[in-house]
């Protein structure tokens, strides 16, 4: 999730300072690296914070306008020769952008071509060049940029600049945010309104599939296909602080709603439904090496732990290969047997948790194949892996992580039907070597197409969270909170009880459903609530006969069930229902609600949910 800052302006202030300033209220989206582009100074560029951007900009670096930029790296790593602004190779186009360019590799083929010579290894670079090829046939910057806009497929908002007409910004919106700022002789545009507010209130938001034209004195909206646009402007009232978090009161729940287009992005480019494929390019250079595997073993800690449990129920049942989810800081310390057919596949959203990059280090030491599933892009853990599949779930500011969360069992969805197809086109003398199962097309269709249903399904429990919200506030009161589920819920019966626990700090227990009366069912009593998750799935029955067991107890039960249930309402006390879908993908759409439940129960109890006490976004220390 970068963030993108432009201005242009005639009431004397220095762009620079405008454009530093600005930056600094975007840091939130999270950074690898920044930099600024004025026509009438030039360029600037730096990798880490903005502090370190504003150390290296020259005093006679000023103008009347500029386009900015914060990168959270998604192609390429995070150096200087990556960071925005980009340009052309004439170095009169400029263009910063957050999202991804689906087909950059075509378009940048093409443009080597015809001539062009790039820079960097960003998608973004395409975008300048594309406009410089139109600007070729066609003198005018702005028909140039619609034409090029017009060719890129996937997500962006862009913010466009050209060095012979300094007072023009252009801005697009596929995807990814961009809101306008309308001052009085200036205007801006932005990733959110956060560095447009010390200057002006009034904005106007692009919708997908608009281009906005900015000079000093006006701006000017039009569809993609050149047809005008007339929006009025809106007043914000929010702060700074509330624009970062979209309006939400939390980063928390803000980072909840994103989960629809988390999904998204972490399946986008990547599926091939009608061959009933996924496509992981992060893998590509292991894939001879993927063939002959005949043991996974999945390290992550906390909340990637879990994600790396569900993994194992989808693996196994799926791939037919034995896998194994460890803790990473128990893997470290064992005397793990492993050969060069086992992968070591670490699940990380920060990339740095000391515990799982040693247990990768110990892995790589045995001679195991080591891949990541990881959230940040050039991380430490990214880096000492051989592979490994990016979550592109954007930065998670809250400490509890959420959609961190929906992105890794994603990824480990996207992973199975790769292993799980992969298997048709290895040999012969592999595939037995590997004693894999064959995943056919159409069970790889059923999961592809299941898939990308998962967005709509995942907003409509978003938007019945008032419901969930009730819930949460009728249960505040508790002291202890029991979370049962079984198969793939197991694992998302433990993550819901780990995310109650972080940020409510009452006790809240995990545990195996058909597990509770080898101990925890001791503990129910009527203050004592439980949460059952019982989905439609092939465990229903049992989940069923265990609430049973629970209720003879007189232990409060909320049930999170297929929407359609008739029976369980009869005998849970109150009942969250969510969309059906195939069983391997049931955790992700069963967690939201756990996340909302935890999310609405510790702000009853006025708790900062955002930084819970005793604990860190990312835990470098052992
Ligand atoms: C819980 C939580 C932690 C992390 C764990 C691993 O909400 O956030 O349990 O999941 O510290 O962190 P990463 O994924 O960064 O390795």
């Amino acid at each position: 999730m970068c963030g993108i800052f432009a201005y242009t302006g005639n009431k004397g202030k220095n762009a620079s300072t405008v454009l530093l300033d600005g930056l600094l209220s975007l840091e939130y989206r999270g950074y690898d690296s920044a930099g600024m582009y004025l026509p009438e100074s030039g360029s600037v560029r730096s990798t880490g914070a903005v502090s370190m951007l504003r150390k290296k900009v020259p005093k006679n670096f000023k103008g009347h306008s500029g386009i900015a930029h914060l990168r959270w790296a998604t192609h390429g790593e995070p150096t200087e020769k990556n960071a925005h602004p980009h340009q052309d190779c004439s170095g009169n186009v400029w263009v910063v952008h957050n999202g991804i360019i689906e087909n950059f590799k075509e378009l940048k083929v093409g443009l080597e071509a015809n001539g062009h010579t790039f820079r960097s290894d960003s998608d973004t670079e395409v975008i300048a060049h594309l406009v410089e090829e139109h600007l070729k046939k066609t003198k005018d910057f702005e028909k140039a940029a619609l034409k090029a806009l017009r060719e890129i497929r996937g997500t962006y908002g862009i913010a466009l600049q050209y060095k012979k007409e300094p007072e023009m910004v252009i801005g697009a919106r596929m995807g990814s945010p961009v809101v306008l700022g309308l001052g009085e002789g200036e205007h801006f545009i932005a990733s959110d309104p956060s560095p447009i507010l010390p200057h002006t209130r009034t904005v106007v938001f692009l919708e997908d599939g608009e281009v906005a034209v900015i000079t000093p004195k006006k701006h000017t909206i039009h569809k993609l296909a050149g047809d005008p646009v007339k929006r009025k402007a809106t007043r914000i009232d929010w702060s700074a602080e509330e624009s970062q978090k979209g309006g939400y009161e939390h980063f928390m729940l803000k980072e909840i709603m994103e989960g629809p287009e988390v999904l998204q992005n972490t399946v986008r480019g990547r599926l091939l439904p009608d061959k009933g494929l996924a496509k992981l390019g992060g893998l590509e250079s292991v894939t001879k090496q993927l063939a002959r595997i005949n043991r996974i073993i999945i390290v992550g800690c906390g909340t990637a732990y879990y994600a790396g449990l569900v993994g194992e129920y989808m693996l196994e049942e799926h791939v037919g290969i034995p896998v194994e989810v460890e803790l990473g800081s128990e893997f470290r310390y064992r005397k793990p047997v492993i050969n060069d057919r086992t992968i070591v596949l670490a699940i990380s959203q920060s990339g740095e948790t000391a515990d799982t990059l040693e247990a990768i280090r110990e892995a790589k030491r045995r001679g195991a194949l080591a891949l990541g599933i990881v959230n940040t892009v050039s991380s430490t853990i990214a880096r000492t892996t051989d592979a490994g599949v990016y979550n592109h779930a954007g930065p998670e500011i809250g400490v509890a992580s959420t959609k961190a969360f929906i992105s890794q069992m994603t990824a480990l969805a996207l992973l199975t039907l790769f292993l799980g197809r992969q298997r048709a086109s290895a040999t012969p003398e592999q595939a037995s070597a590997s004693r894999r199962r064959e995943m056919s097309v159409v069970e790889g269709r059923d999961i592809a197409h299941a898939l990308q249903e998962l967005p709509q399904k995942m907003q409509t429990i978003l938007d019945n969270r008032k419901a969930i919200e009730k819930l949460a506030i009728k249960y505040a009161k508790s002291r202890d909170f029991l979370y049962i589920g079984r198969k793939y819920n197991y694992p998302i019966a433990f993550e819901g009880a780990l995310k109650l626990k972080e940020i409510s700090y009452i006790h809240a227990e995990g545990c195996g459903a058909g597990e509770m009366k080898h101990g925890s069912l001791a503990m129910i009593d009527e203050h004592f609530p439980t949460m059952a998750i019982v989905p439609a799935d092939s465990v229903y029955d049992k989940m069923l006969s265990n609430i049973q067991q629970i209720k003879a107890r007189k232990g409060p039960v909320i049930a999170l069930a297929s929407e359609g249930d008739t029976e369980v309402g009869k005998i849970a006390d109150d009942v969250i229902y969510v969309p059906h879908t195939i069983e391997m993908l049931m955790p992700i759409l069963n967690i939201i609600p756990l996340q909302l439940f935890a999310y609405y129960f510790a702000r009853e109890k006025g708790l900062n949910v955002d930084r819970p006490r005793n604990l860190a976004k990312s835990v470098t220390v052992e």
